[in-house]
């Protein structure tokens, strides 16, 4: 290639690669793959390489490049870089509108747009060249950090020339259109606007911070401004942010919002697409609320609008006082951040074995939800947030993600805070522990602890046991994984907030768990012993163990609601030959019963039950008139009209007694549909076989 070939070739190249730039990053729209990019790069570089005097600042290869600086140089503002006032409800919105009417009667309507919780940023371009980015610092001098800006895509090297009509198309004057060609070709245009790094992109970065065993970021704010300040570029690169422009300090007789950010957009710039021309503030009511709701799922963190008089010509009028301007305003979402106090932390057993620290809070509202559980993640976490039970805490509830405690503060400390300690035992399985080398994780050794005490939990949530609607095995499942339950006293200081952020969780299905929950809180005496999943304890052995209590128990009436301290007292001190007294309980039976009460753990479960407020009632288990007395059913066969357990429980109101094996002995085998061994062993002892429709008879004749 001749020079002048090679000279129109990078020429053609750059432009190409600018217009893919322009197409991804502005237009959210991706033409060519990024291989194929790529390789139009790397032709670039190959020429540049062969031909240094061709490169030009602007070109795409001069991104990524320079060494690392030793400080940053400072920049002077030359038109302040203001910050804005903040109003909170809508009445805080009406009492502007009302200072600015008294400054100038009229109308004019408001541009809204998102408020990004970035890092503010100003962008000078020279004869559209891209020649220096610069942090706010303190309004009126601050950062030079365009080698660190160079590196981002999103921002232009140089600025787009926009086509007339395309200007037009905006409602751009003649003179207006002018005015912006001759600024391109000779003139200087500074652009103010945020630096963010996507929620995404945060999360990869802390992946990625963990895995190398570096301190991981608070949130993308924060990842921003390390980012932006970095010393060395080349790290900058590697870092995903994006500049989005929402004002333009040069004047270009522009008379309104709408239409200068659809100039910055015309130039190459990113600009938050979330915007509303409204013409009054009830409309900007709304677009709040529509904001507000959908805030969980933009991919950028933002924290309120900024609401903007639209008409340009009016900021002269209204001007500036003290820190920000008079003409606009950042009406901000209810905070996700509150503080609080971290009462406990227990460590849950994942399915793994990893153990991860659960955080309990005293309850606290964070954006209409009442959020009492955090997540720690691990013993590294802890020690970066240096954190004690104890504490006052910052709890943040962002995105669609259990709550997590951002920040310690220690300064409210009054000595009686506890360090939390790394667990040495399985908290669960009493099994040992061992720490992952090179990871931050400990781990329990039991294989079989998960599944153990998952199945607990179903067992609890259990129809035969407390029945609760809604908490079937896959729920309970999700609950144990997201560490918001443990055991099973967990389930009832549960709150919507708790339950809202997880999937296939809407706010009312997270109410009506909860409420689901607290109405079955008073249990029925021989459901709780059944839910307690002791060894050899059925449904019917549990009912049996409940007569001896209710027949023995001193303290208190049949009917009335127990304690659960009354029934632990109870079954603590009753000794196994009192047990294997009763008939139907064998000495492995009476040996488990003791077993379990005797265990200093669960003794523990049932007082957390307690503290968290579940009862026990006892219902009368038989009718006065006892029609079935002393007669013995086995059931067989699926029932219609009446579940086994309902079966049962009838039989048992009523006198009788259910087995599940036929003798001689049985008076009635019931059967259902498509009987089994039992129906046949019934015929062979010539037991009584009755069917459904001769049991209800029986029952209520
Ligand atoms: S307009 C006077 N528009 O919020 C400066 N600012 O809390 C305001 N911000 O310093 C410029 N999103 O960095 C404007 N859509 C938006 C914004 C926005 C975020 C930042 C800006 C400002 C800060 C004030």
């Amino acid at each position: 290639m001749s020079l002048e070939q090679v000279e129109k070739r990078i020429k053609k190249l750059k432009k190409e690669i600018e217009h893919h730039r322009y197409a991804y990053h502005v237009l959210d729209k991706q033409e060519i793959s990024n291989g194929a990019l790529d390789s139009l790069k790397n032709e670039l570089a190959k020429l540049e390489q062969s031909y240094p005097d061709l490169i030009t600042p602007d070109s795409p290869t001069q991104r990524v490049g320079g060494k690392p600086l030793k400080d940053f140089e400072k920049v002077e503002h030359k038109v302040p870089m203001l910050s804005l006032f903040d109003a909170f409800t809508k009445q805080d919105m009406r009492d502007w509108e009302n200072r600015l009417l008294k400054i100038r009667g009229g109308n004019w309507s408001y541009f809204c747009e998102l408020k990004l919780d970035g890092l503010a940023m100003s962008l000078r371009y020279e004869n559209s060249m891209f020649v220096q980015g610069a942090t706010r610092g303190d309004g009126k001098i601050g950062e030079d950090v365009t080698p660190n800006l160079k590196t981002q895509e999103s921002i232009p090297l140089k600025l787009r020339k926009p086509k007339r009509d395309e200007l037009q198309q905006v409602g751009l004057t003649n003179k207006q259109i002018i005015n912006i060609q001759k600024v391109l070709t000779s003139g200087e245009l500074v652009v103010r606007g945020e630096v963010i790094m996507t929620k995404k992109s945060f999360e990869n970065l802390n992946k990625k911070l963990s895995q190398e065993n570096k301190s991981v970021l608070a949130n993308p704010r924060n990842a921003v401004a390390g980012t932006v300040r970095q010393l060395d570029p080349q790290v900058v690169a590697e870092r995903d942010i994006a500049f989005y422009a929402y004002y333009l300090v040069t004047d270009l007789g522009i008379k309104s919002q709408d239409k200068l950010i659809k100039l910055l957009s015309l130039l190459g710039f990113k600009i938050v697409k979330h915007y509303k021309l409204c013409s009054n503030l009830e409309e900007v009511f709304k677009f709040h609320h529509f904001c507000q709701d959908r805030r969980q799922k933009f991919p950028l963190q933002v924290d309120g609008i900024v609401v903007k008089v639209n008409e340009l010509d009016l900021w002269d009028f209204f001007g500036v006082v003290g820190k920000g301007p008079r003409y606009m305003m950042a009406y901000k979402f209810p905070a996700e951040q509150v503080t609080t106090k971290l009462k406990d932390v227990e460590w849950q057993v994942g399915r793994t074995g990893v153990l991860t620290p659960i955080a309990f809070l005293e309850p606290v509202n964070i954006r209409g939800a009442t959020i009492s559980r955090a997540t720690l993640h691990n013993m590294d976490e802890i020690k970066r947030l240096d954190i004690k039970i104890g504490d006052t805490v910052i709890v943040e509830r962002a995105g669609d993600v259990i709550p997590k405690i951002v920040k310690t503060l220690p300064g409210l400390r009054d000595g009686y805070e506890q360090k939390i300690k790394a667990p040495n035992k399985c908290p669960r399985c009493g099994g040992d522990v061992e720490k992952i080398s090179g990871e931050v994780a400990y781990k329990c050794v039991n294989k079989d602890c998960y599944a153990v005490n998952l199945r607990q939990l179903i067992h609890w949530t259990s129809k035969s046991a407390c029945d609760i609607q809604g908490l079937g095995e896959k729920v309970v499942e999700q609950l144990m994984e997201s560490g918001l339950v443990e055991e099973i006293s967990d389930f009832y200081t549960l709150t919507s907030g708790d339950l809202s952020p997880l999937e296939r969780f809407a706010d009312k299905s997270a109410e009506n768990l909860v409420k689901a929950i607290q109405d079955k809180k008073i249990i029925d005496l021989n459901r709780f012993i059944y839910g307690l999943g002791i060894e050899h304890i059925g449904s019917e052995t549990a009912l049996l163990l409940v007569d001896n209590f209710v027949n023995n128990y001193k303290g208190g009436k049949r009917g009335c609601i127990f304690k659960i301290k009354d029934v632990v007292n109870y079954f603590a001190s009753v000794d196994l030959k009192d047990l294997q007294d009763l008939q139907d309980i064998g000495s492995v039976v009476a040996q488990s019963i003791v077993d379990w009460f005797g265990n200093d753990k669960n003794i523990l479960v049932l007082k957390k039950l307690e503290k968290n407020g579940v009862g026990i009632k006892w219902r009368k288990q038989r009718d006065e008139i006892e029609k079935l007395k002393g007669l013995t059913f086995v059931l067989t066969g699926g029932l219609s009209s009446l579940t086994r357990q309902e079966a049962r429980d009838k039989i048992r109101q009523l006198g009788g007694n259910t087995t599940y094996s036929v003798s001689k002995e049985t008076d009635y085998v019931l059967i259902g549909k498509d009987p089994g061994s039992k129906y046949r062993k019934a015929k062979k002892l010539g037991v009584n076989i009755i069917t459904e429709e001769e049991f209800r008879k029986m029952v209520n004749g």
